[in-house]
């Protein structure tokens, strides 16, 4: 029996990530990131890349995006392979965020047809952590040593799309590790400019 799209896609991603991170990812922990969605989950419901593989194809990206920049800009970096590490893994928060949710179809009474949802992603209620670039660096910090530069790199993120409360905490971030800017920067690039 030949192998599914999905089974060929998930393999060519699996590929590509081992290809540019094996230099400094073990095995283990791409065998947990595989055993734990990195590699199938969307990285939204229904914006950017909400499809099945979309959280590693919007992470590879940001990653490749990261390390241009860097290369281009001459930023610097408290160890050279930071940027690929910070872009692949600042949404790793998103690997248990969605739900696989079955079509269902709305009637109206008996028999009057609303709508059919068809399959989709929805939020999941029920995990451990909560939160976003603060759970990313949860998730990762359980695999691997992290940097403080990288740290603040895939805390803040968001840049200035947080709560109001945050934004003095991120300016704060960009006047420590000015990479915190360039990491927004590539996620923004990545998303917004590229569609990834
Ligand atoms: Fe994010
Ligand atoms: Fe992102």
């Amino acid at each position: 029996m030949g192998e599914t799209t999905c089974q060929v896609n998930y393999a060519s991603r699996v590929f590509q990530f081992t290809k540019r991170m094996s230099p400094f990812i073990p095995n283990e922990i791409t065998n947990y990131l595989s055993e734990h969605g990195f590699f199938t989950a969307p990285a939204s419901t229904k914006y950017h890349g909400s499809y099945e593989g979309g959280l590693f194809d919007h992470s590879f990206e940001v990653a490749q995006t990261l390390w241009e920049l860097t290369k281009a800009n001459g930023l610097v970096w408290e160890r050279p392979e930071s940027p690929l590490i910070v872009g692949m893994f600042h949404d790793l928060c998103k690997m248990d965020a969605y739900t696989v949710e079955p079509g269902q179809t709305i009637r109206n009474g008996d028999a009057e047809l609303f709508l059919d949802t068809g399959t989709h992603y929805e939020y999941n209620k029920n995990t451990l952590l909560k939160g976003h670039g603060d759970k990313s660096v949860m998730k990762l910090a359980s695999l691997m040593k992290l940097t403080e530069e990288e740290v603040a790199c895939i805390r803040y993120h968001m840049g200035a799309f947080t709560d109001r409360e945050e934004w003095s905490d991120y300016t704060r971030a960009v006047h420590t590790y000015p990479n915190v800017l360039w990491t927004h920067h590539a996620d923004m690039i990545a998303s917004h400019v590229k569609g990834v």
